[in-house]
């Protein structure tokens, strides 16, 4: 039996003495037999990655809908079973409701009102909900990531913690996501956006609209906020873009 380890290493064969002398000198000694056998795993395992990368912009070339699909991520629909029409279950001052952003596009909503409005909010109907939008707290636009629906639980946690800070909170699901109808794609995201900051206003009086963007949502609240501006914004609006670091950035119309 071979007894390792302190100064009594002597008992290794001397092949490896050399080798394992030089490594003492760099206080490793007791892990020069391991790193033999584990360097060839440690290996495939990092070259496994490179290889996946690599091959990634060959098959985009092959299949350009794998692009879409890998950006959107729309079709990893989790949290799985969740009943959009009934919020409540994760997340208290909140209703569901639908907008149809264009011709036979329809997105679902969830608007979660300030939680110093919370008990007045129990057993209230939609027209309750759009009536606060005008009670001068701001309102945020929220524009999630790829992947997962309105439901996924950082998502709720988001809700919750805005809701708590007072804000209005209207976090939807572009077309293509969760029970949101239609396909995804960069413009129909800008138009369901657009089509969701339009209904606010209608609704909000002089209150501040905010888009908050996390990740993929910052593409589109930057396309969805140079639009607006592009199209109505001139003279009534003074544009504020506070970026945060990732993973938000907030666009702000506000009032001079
Ligand atoms: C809603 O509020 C009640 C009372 O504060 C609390 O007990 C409950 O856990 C909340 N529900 C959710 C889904 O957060
Ligand atoms: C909005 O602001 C304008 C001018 O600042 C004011 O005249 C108007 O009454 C306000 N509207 C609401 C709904 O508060």
């Amino acid at each position: 039996m071979r007894r390792r380890g302190g100064d009594g290493d002597s008992g290794d064969s001397g092949d490896i003495g050399d080798i394992g002398r030089a490594e003492r000198r760099h206080g490793t000694a007791r892990h020069g037999r391991a790193r033999r056998w584990w360097l060839p795993w440690l290996r495939s395992l990092l070259l496994a990655p490179l290889l996946s990368c690599a091959a990634v912009p060959f098959l985009i070339r092959l299949f350009p809908s794998l692009l879409t699909k890998f950006v959107y991520l729309n079709f990893l629909a989790f949290p799985f079973f969740v009943d959009f029409r009934r919020p409540e279950l994760l997340v208290n001052n909140t209703i569901n409701l639908y907008l149809t952003t264009e011709p036979g596009v329809t997105v679902g909503i969830w608007h979660t009102v300030p939680s110093s409005k919370g008990a007045e909010a129990q057993g209230k109907e939609q027209r309750w909900y759009e009536e606060a939008l005008a009670d001068a707290h701001p309102v945020i636009i929220y524009l999630h990531g790829n992947g997962g629906t309105r439901a996924a639980s950082h998502r709720v946690q988001f809700l919750k913690t805005m809701g708590a800070a007072d804000f209005h909170i209207l976090a939807l699901d572009y077309r293509g996501y969760g029970d949101s109808t239609g396909r995804p794609s960069e413009s129909g995201f800008t138009t369901d956006v657009l089509a969701l900051y339009d209904w606010v206003k209608a609704r909000s009086g002089n209150s501040s609209i905010l888009f908050w963007g996390h990740s993929l949502g910052t593409g589109i609240a930057t396309n969805a906020a140079r639009k607006l501006q592009e199209e109505r914004g001139k003279g009534q609006h003074g544009w504020v873009v506070p970026m945060q670091c990732h993973p938000g950035l907030i666009l702000g119309p506000q009032r001079r």
